[in-house]
């Protein structure tokens, strides 16, 4: 009798360890492998993911990429052109995809210095490419731009628009978007780029957020001037053809940003096909409109000077994101102007201690 009971006993105890196991695994959350998960739109993307119930795990050199933004999960830190710690990397946690932020973005900068954004967007990129080809990962999201598209012919581009970059930056992001085309037909590799319009605003629980102390793009430079952190905005050309006569951008706030890459990940792991995307609103928003409303959210001035034009800027660039609306069910909910430029500027009123309504902003 004794070794029977016995035997019962083990089979009671397998079967209960069983159970649990499946149980475990069934709640075990997805790992998503983010590069560039320190920075501005890669940390916005891990706390997306881990509110949607993935584990991102933040790959990122912290060149440019802060420590500090990386709350919802696990820092590795490592370049993407170093295989060896690539592969460690991911034979540790074993993501079912990778979300690539990790780049370069300045485009004045990748003029005078076009090696280093080849070196770090296309070398990096191919290096971490092959090593996901290597450990057997095929879907991959890729974040692009809309400096693909150079200085279109229309003021509203679709992803079938011409892709003819005018700077290193814009090159180097159409160059990736290239081999992944290639890596696709040869190695079956999935991917997703999204072409990003102009990203702005701050996280709306103010848990994150843009942290460089010398930004290059219109909205935090506008704040940092209202702020006293810089004398004054240059306002790069009022003589486009447009209403008031400044460019027009299409500004899409990095929550919404987030919220497309969930869904472009669960377009991935659902077996659709690879595609590109436009990321923006489709509304455009004049530099004088950011101006005014910065004036109004801060309820201080903004002192302008009126500057030369820019080289290489487009008079009118908006998206059409009817494509990423209907693919991926996604449509921007926080990319109101007063939304982008109030999540902004209480973030930067954070970061500096100053009280975003202080009555000293406008008299200092
Ligand atoms: C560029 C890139 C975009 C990239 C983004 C962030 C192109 C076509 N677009 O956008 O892909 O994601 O940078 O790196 O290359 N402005 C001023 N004064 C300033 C700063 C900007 O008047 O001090 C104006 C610009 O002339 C432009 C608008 O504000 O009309 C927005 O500029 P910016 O924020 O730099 O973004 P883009 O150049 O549109």
């Amino acid at each position: 009798m004794k070794p029977l009971f016995h035997i019962k006993k083990t089979l009671i105890l397998t079967i209960v360890l069983c159970i649990t196991a499946s149980a475990w695994c069934a709640v075990e959350k997805k790992n998503v492998l983010i590069t560039g998960g320190a920075g501005y739109i890669g940390s916005q993307t891990c706390k997306a993911l881990y509110q949607a119930g993935y584990q991102p795990i933040a790959y990122d050199n912290l060149s440019k990429g802060h420590k500090e933004l990386v709350k919802w999960g696990p820092l590795e830190i490592g370049d993407i052109s170093d295989r060896q710690m690539l592969k460690e990397v991911i034979a540790k946690y074993n993501p079912v995809a990778v979300i690539h932020f990790a780049a370069l973005k300045a485009v004045g900068e990748s003029v005078a210095d076009p090696a280093k954004y080849y070196f770090n967007n296309v070398y990096g990129t191919l290096v971490l490419l092959d090593t996901l080809r290597e450990t057997g990962i095929k879907n991959v999201i890729f974040s692009s731009t809309a400096a693909v598209y150079g200085i279109p012919e229309i003021s509203v581009v679709t992803e079938e628009s011409a892709v003819q970059p005018i700077n290193p930056y814009g090159h180097s992001k159409a160059m990736v978007e290239q081999i992944l085309k290639d890596f696709e037909k040869a190695y079956g590799l999935r991917f997703v780029c999204l072409r990003y319009f102009n990203a702005a605003g701050a996280d709306l629980d103010l848990e994150i957020g843009e942290r460089g102390n010398d930004p290059k793009n219109l909205i935090p430079i506008a704040m940092r001037v209202i702020a006293k952190q810089q004398k004054e905005l240059a306002i790069f050309g009022n003589d486009f053809e447009t209403p008031d006569g400044t460019a027009i951008r299409d500004y899409i706030h990095v929550a919404d940003l987030a919220d497309a890459h969930i869904k472009a990940l669960e377009y991935l792991l659902n077996g659709n096909p690879s595609i590109i995307l436009n990321l923006g609103t489709g509304e455009g928003v004049s530099v004088m409109e950011v101006v005014k409303e910065a004036q109004t959210v801060s309820h201080s001035p903004l002192p302008t000077v009126l500057a030369p034009r820019r080289e290489g800027d487009p008079p009118h660039l908006t998206a059409d994101c009817s494509k990423a609306q209907h693919l991926l069910h996604w449509t921007p909910q926080h990319s109101d102007l007063n939304t982008i430029i109030s999540t902004e500027w209480r973030w930067l009123c954070q970061l500096l201690h100053i009280g975003p309504n202080s009555p000293h902003l406008g008299t200092k």
